[in-house]
């Protein structure tokens, strides 16, 4: 076997939160009367909240914010995108991620996560993983979100395992960039993978029970 871990991205990689994040700014960015659109979305795939927030606002126009401010915009995002978390479950992971994971749990792979997402935990339990994975580095551990490898470096750490041992699976330019600087080999699904920012640029997630061979 090419690796003896996979760490997953989880914003859209596990599920489709993406979609979430995505609306959830695009209503904060209509409150302030700041253009966004998918596009720009792209470019916050993998980025902290607040780090987020400063690129939405490069749009920005109006009076001054200050850090108080900003932090009340990123905080109106987050609640409403716990809003549409709270309406996930089981049904919300798409069958072929469930069935992959399974399977390569069978092959005797260890699997964890790598997201830059404080609410990691929260959607892992909605969507019946809470548990699952051998570890979980999240945004709640780092200090430096993509593309620093730092959440990535965590994870191998959490399983005693180095870098080259381990796929890193993203949706992020930046998370596969990440995942490169680290020194891990990267296999991209969706956003990334049509950029072609992995060493493997995926159609389905399935193809991974290809590629860890
Ligand atoms: C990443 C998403 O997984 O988490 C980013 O791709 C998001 O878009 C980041 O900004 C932080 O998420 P949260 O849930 O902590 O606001
Ligand atoms: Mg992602």
């Amino acid at each position: 076997m090419k690796y003896k871990a996979i760490i997953f991205d989880l914003d859209g990689v596990i599920c489709s939160t993406d979609e979430y994040h995505y609306l959830a700014w695009k209503a904060m960015a209509d409150s302030i009367g700041v253009p966004f659109d998918r596009k720009i979305n792209n470019r916050l795939r993998g980025v902290s909240r607040m780090a987020s927030l400063e690129i939405i606002l490069e749009r920005y126009t109006g009076p001054a914010l200050s850090d108080a401010e900003k932090g009340t915009l990123a905080e109106q995002k987050n609640e409403l995108y716990k809003e549409y978390l709270k309406n996930m479950s089981p049904a919300d992971l798409p069958d072929e991620v469930n069935a992959t994971l399974q399977e390569l749990n069978d092959m005797g792979l260890k699997l964890a996560i790598g997201s830059s997402s404080k609410n990691t935990p929260f959607i892992l339990q909605q969507i019946g993983l809470g548990g699952y994975f051998d570890a979980v580095s999240d945004g709640n551990n780092i200090t430096r979100s993509k593309p620093d490898p730092e959440v990535f470096l965590k994870a191998a750490q959490m399983l005693n395992l180095p870098p080259r041992d381990c796929l890193v699976v993203e949706d992020a330019v930046s998370g596969a960039q990440a995942g490169a600087a680290g020194g891990f080999d990267v296999a991209c699904v969706g956003d990334a993978a049509r950029a072609g920012a992995g060493n493997y640029n995926m159609k389905a997630f399935s193809e991974l029970l290809q590629i860890v061979k």
